[in-house]
């Protein structure tokens, strides 16, 4: 006899069926907007719930997180009155708010761990992640230099992790490099390894005003059913140095989480729960489709289940409150 209703007929004996994915402030990472405007909260409008902070209003934001044992924060800068340019000058420039941050929230939080967002997109001003060539399309060697400059430019103010996230090729090993002729060799960098092509970055280029000016990214980021460029991705960006890899977006991709894992299990697995699926959980929710918290706790824990061991969220801020995800 098969009886399965008896391993799962109270909550304790419930927990012990999926204790291996529980959620705890470890497997989670906060993405933060940071914008130039140093006294201002901006709500973004596609992302309802979520604002850009000044870094003078970001302490009253992060305390009650850091109370509650918020373990990690991945920090995007976003600039509006500084000029773009089609180098992103001010990727790593004294003003870029970013740059600025990372010192006061080490002072404020020396428990938190700092990850930034390293791309060109939300300072060129035609919005594409890298440099390009007169005809429009991506010059690579420039790109890298310039990327692994703002990587280091990061490292040097004091981020713990320097997160890539341009999907240009052979990033990993220059700012490696570059990180370690620095002597910052301590610096870990987070690859985003499996960056899909996605209409789930929709709010995000809101919210980081990354809009691209013109044409798309699917030149350079993968196309959706590209298993095996993933898997090509994961072993040179392992062969490159990255210390940690992501897959990114989450929720449509748990079989790359999966396959990525099962190739690399040495390395603490990202995954990263993108604009799109935090604005459609949300707004379903809200609409009555069914309960916020039941629903969040499913996908996260469905990441947890393909592989991932951080999950880069949204939400973080509530989850922390909810923790933990039983009953
Ligand atoms: C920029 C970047 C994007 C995201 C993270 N870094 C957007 C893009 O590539 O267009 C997406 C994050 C999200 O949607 O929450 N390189
Ligand atoms: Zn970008």
């Amino acid at each position: 006899m098969h009886i399965l209703h008896s391993a799962i007929s109270n909550e304790v004996t419930r927990d012990w069926q999926d204790i291996n994915y529980q959620i705890t402030p470890k497997n989670l990472m906060y993405p933060i907007f940071l914008t130039e405007d140093e006294n201002e909260i901006e709500p973004i409008e596609a992302m309802p719930g979520i604002s850009r902070h000044g870094i003078n209003r970001l302490k009253e934001h992060l305390e009650p997180l850091a109370a509650k044992g918020l373990h990690s924060i991945l920090l995007f800068g976003v600039i509006t009155s500084l000029p773009k340019d089609n180098m992103g000058l001010h990727a790593d420039s004294p003003q870029n708010p970013v740059i600025n941050a990372i010192p006061i929230i080490r002072k404020w939080f020396p428990d938190v761990l700092i990850a930034c967002d390293v791309c060109l997109c939300p300072y060129t001003s035609h919005g594409h992640c890298g440099i390009l060539q007169s005809n429009g399309s991506i010059n690579n060697p420039a790109s890298i230099k310039r990327i692994a400059e703002v990587a280091l430019a990061y490292a040097k103010a004091g981020a713990h992790v320097v997160a890539p996230s341009d999907m240009m090729d052979g990033r990993i090993g220059v700012i490696k490099e570059e990180l370690i002729t620095n002597n910052l060799a301590h610096v870990a960098v987070l690859s985003y390894t499996a960056k899909f092509a996605s209409v789930f970055y929709g709010p995000f280029r809101d919210a980081a005003k990354s809009k691209p000016a013109f044409g798309d990214r699917k030149c350079y980021q993968l196309p959706s059913g590209a298993s095996g460029l993933a898997k090509r991705a994961a072993s040179r960006d392992v062969e490159e140095g990255a210390d940690m890899l992501m897959i990114k977006p989450a929720l449509a991709y748990l079989d790359i989480v999966r396959q990525t894992k099962d190739a690399h299990p040495e390395y603490p697995l990202f995954v990263y729960q993108v604009s799109g699926e935090y604005s459609m959980i949300y707004n379903a929710a809200r609409s009555g489709a069914f309960d916020l918290k039941a629903a969040v706790c499913e996908a996260l824990i469905s990441m947890r289940r393909a592989g991932a061991d951080v999950i880069i969220s949204y939400f973080t801020p509530v989850v922390l409150d909810w923790l933990c995800l039983r009953s």
